[in-house]
């Protein structure tokens, strides 16, 4: 497939990598324009291109910068996009450790159902609910023992499988995790984020999700950040994520 993806930071050029590996054809985007993302598209065997370039004429796009972000992309960014075209999008909102506050969020709108409208077409949410450090390092072949799982929601069947494929094409056993509004069920301190489960636990934590309860525990993590100190390990944070909510 033709893949543009904007975005190079940790998620986005870990994407970028693992798809180019699998055999797609890869355009990169960052807020720096062409000549700025090219050393690491160059790296990679990806195309260099701006926001634009990484939607016109391609199969999929992921967008993968930080949530506020993405409602300054140019308003008319996908207005030539064709319907069928899926877009990702990778987002999580921190208001307390990074985010300006957003109302309409603050007030329980679903991230990505925010993000839908921000960019004024329907997203497909993935890639969200693994750390950095497992997306990059712990993906495993389909069929291995102890393979990890990420959740994939959206509305559109036909982009729902699309991406649950490239998400098993990255290393992780992908996870329906139903539709779009449905996708709070794999927000930011929710059971299922960002814990390392299998696919048959994180179906469990998607199910044992309550809706409300994760903003208030999400927002106590710069305590919880400053307990395990500057230095602490994955193990550690996952740790941490799992005993937000404890499936037993
Ligand atoms: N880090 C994680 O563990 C993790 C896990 C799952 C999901 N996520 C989510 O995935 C998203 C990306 O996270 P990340 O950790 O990869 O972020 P990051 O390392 O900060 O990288 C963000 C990328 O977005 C680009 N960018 C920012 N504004 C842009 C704009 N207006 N146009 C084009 N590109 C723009 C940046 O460009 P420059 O390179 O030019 O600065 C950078 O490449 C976030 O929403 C995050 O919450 C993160």
């Amino acid at each position: 497939m033709k893949i543009g993806i904007i975005g190079t930071g940790n998620i986005g050029a870990t994407i970028a990598r693992k798809l180019k590996a699998a055999g797609h054809d890869i355009r990169v985007a960052n807020s720096k324009g062409v000549n700025g993302v090219r050393a690491f598209a160059e790296e990679i065997g990806a195309e260099p291109v701006d926001v634009r370039g990484a939607v016109n004429g391609v199969d999929l796009v992921v967008l993968s910068i930080p949530l506020p972000a993405l409602s300054a992309l140019p308003s008319d960014l996908f207005s030539s996009v064709p319907d069928g075209v899926p877009v990702v999008d990778t987002s999580n909102y921190y208001p307390v450790l990074r985010d300006p506050r957003i109302a309409e969020l603050d007030d329980g709108m679903t991230e990505s159902v925010w993000v839908a409208k921000q960019i004024g077409r329907p997203v497909i949410k993935g890639f969200n609910n693994v750390l950095a450090y497992t997306l990059a390092e712990l993906g495993l072949p389909k069929g291995s023992p102890g393979r990890l799982a990420a959740a994939v929601a959206g509305d559109d069947p036909k982009a729902k499988e699309t991406v649950m494929s490239l998400v098993s094409e990255a290393g992780f056993d992908p996870v329906d995790g139903g539709s779009l509004e449905e996708s709070w069920r794999q927000q930011p301190s929710t059971p299922s984020y960002c814990c390392d489960y299998d696919a048959a636990t994180m179906r469990k934590a998607l199910s044992m999700a309550v809706k409300g309860q994760a903003a208030a525990k999400r927002d106590e993590l710069p305590k919880h950040f400053a307990k395990l100190g500057a230095n602490a390990s994955h193990g550690e944070v996952v740790a941490m994520n799992r005993s937000f909510n404890p499936l037993d």
